[in-house]
């Protein structure tokens, strides 16, 4: 059985001020979730965000991080940066970083590999774009995206994938239940044939892109989908309506 996985994106969004406001508005909200539940936040926003989500259902994700150990990359945090506060998922390979930020399937299987060996979940992010959705690509990018960024990934269980179709992203567009059903499904198949079939039975697969507290229930209901990575609605106390989608 794979435990359902909901876990919000704040992007750059949010103030030591706001966040802990809003993360104290969600505690009761989501007391009872059956899943599991994170928020991955602004490196800044960490240490104030793993307080005021101290003891309960809420554990706090990171949304980078670098492959070296330490030294001399400005701007980075390595893993045991965010292990020191108690960090326990990161996203990595983002379609924002992918796009406006030089992140390729190299840097991407890097940062994971390096995340995994520190003990942290890496949610590693694949998707098409919309350009390659209407040229029939979607499924050539899916393969060489999980071929390259899960290189040398020794337990695929150890991580968590989130398929964000890049034209569902903030647009309001979500991919349909079917759409998005197909898609993780054959993901699924891809990484069957890259490590086990038992383990992608295992592996958690979330769907990102525009999942909101209305359309959450169907996209839950599919059964390779299990989880979503939440954008735009973890901003408000939406979250919690997605995080109790079995209510
Ligand atoms: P969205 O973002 O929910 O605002 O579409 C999802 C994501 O980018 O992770």
């Amino acid at each position: 059985m794979r435990k359902p996985f909901i876990a919000g994106n704040w992007k750059m969004n949010m103030t030591a001020e706001s966040g802990t406001a809003l993360i104290k508005e969600l505690r009761p909200l989501v007391k009872e979730a059956k899943c599991e539940v994170a928020l991955c936040v602004p490196a800044i926003l960490i240490p104030a965000m793993v307080k005021a989500a101290k003891g309960s259902r809420i554990k706090i994700g990171a949304e980078n991080v670098h492959w070296a150990e330490k030294g001399a990359y400005t701007g980075e945090i390595s893993v045991n940066m965010l292990k020191e506060y108690g960090v326990k998922y990161v996203i990595i390979g983002h379609s924002e970083r992918r796009q406006y930020f030089g992140e390729t399937d190299e840097t991407v299987n890097k940062r994971t590999l390096a995340a995994l060996a520190g003990g942290l979940t890496p949610i590693v992010c694949v998707g098409e774009t919309l350009k390659e959705r209407e040229s029939g690509k979607t499924n050539d990018v899916l393969d060489r995206q999980l071929t390259e960024g899960l290189k040398g990934v020794e337990d695929l269980t150890k991580l968590v994938i989130a398929y964000e179709p890049v034209w569902a992203i903030g647009t309001g567009k979500t991919a349909t239940d079917e759409q998005a059903q197909e898609t993780i499904a054959y993901i699924r198949k891809k990484l069957s044939k890259l490590f086990s079939r038992k383990e992608a039975n295992r592996v958690r697969i979330q769907y990102g892109g525009s999942m909101n507290a209305k359309n959450c229930k169907g996209l839950m209901a599919q059964p390779d989908i299990d989880g979503g990575l939440i954008g735009g609605a973890s901003l408000t106390t939406d979250f919690a309506c997605i995080v109790n989608f079995d209510k």
